[in-house]
């Protein structure tokens, strides 16, 4: 039986794939040139699933795959259901924050519009300080919602700022900090102990090394 990891091509797959070979886990393939969704690995002990950054803890919580690496960002969105987190990979480093126009007061008693693809985060963000909000659902491109009167503010990642400054943006408020976790499903975890035990234990010792 072979365990599978869910993952996401992009900035988590470039930073996960180092502490995979530390673990002594290669894809047998390049997934940056096979189309393939699900790529084995040189010991046939793992397979890869190649999903949306934003679909990995749902393919780990619903069985889909057994493991996973994915954003907390996208945790605290998806809610953290049906999922253990053995473990902070420490990449992919980022802020949740609300962004908008330098000059707007996120206090105003008015209703403020807030564009995101983190609506439950945002919800419950304005919620805990009792602040009236509409949340209008984005999956890209956020900073463009205040620049075009869509929103007045955004919540999305914020790393070095130069999306925001480029489009003459600031970070407001912060939300929540952000990196890489190791995911497990819970049933998974039960079943193949003996498999993944062992292959958490080598990446924490790998993320202890870096
Ligand atoms: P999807 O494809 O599902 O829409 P995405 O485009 O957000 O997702 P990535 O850009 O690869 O996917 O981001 C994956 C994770 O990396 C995010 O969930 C977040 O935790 C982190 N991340 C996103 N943007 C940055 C950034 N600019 N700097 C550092 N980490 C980031
Ligand atoms: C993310 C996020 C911001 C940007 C922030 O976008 O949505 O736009 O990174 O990073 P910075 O503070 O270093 O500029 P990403 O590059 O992932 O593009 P996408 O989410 O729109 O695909």
């Amino acid at each position: 039986m072979s365990l599978r990891i869910a993952l996401s091509k992009g900035r988590i797959f470039d930073d996960t794939m180092p502490l995979l070979a530390a673990a002594d886990i290669h894809p047998a393939e390049s997934p940056e040139t096979s189309r393939k969704l699900i790529l084995p690995s040189t010991c046939g002990k793992v397979e890869f699933l190649i999903v949306r950054a934003s679909d990995v803890a749902t393919y780990v919580q619903h069985g889909g795959a057994d493991l996973g690496v994915v954003g907390k960002d996208v945790l605290l969105e998806h809610g953290g259901e049906g999922l253990i987190e053995p473990l902070d990979l420490g990449i992919a480093a980022c802020k949740l924050m609300v962004c908008g126009p330098a000059n707007l007061d996120l206090s105003n008693t008015k209703r403020l519009r807030i564009a995101t693809k983190y609506t439950a985060c945002a919800r419950s963000h304005f919620a805990a300080s009792a602040r009236q909000v509409e949340i209008i659902k984005l999956y890209g491109s956020m900073e463009l919602a205040p620049l075009t009167g869509l929103a007045d503010a955004i919540v999305d990642v914020v790393d070095t700022g130069n999306t925001l400054r480029a489009n003459g943006l600031e970070a407001l408020e912060h939300v929540a900090d952000s990196t890489a976790r190791l995911v497990v499903n819970r049933v998974s975890m039960k079943i193949s102990h003996e498999l993944i035990a062992p292959i958490v234990e080598r990446l924490r010792a790998a993320v202890e090394e870096r």
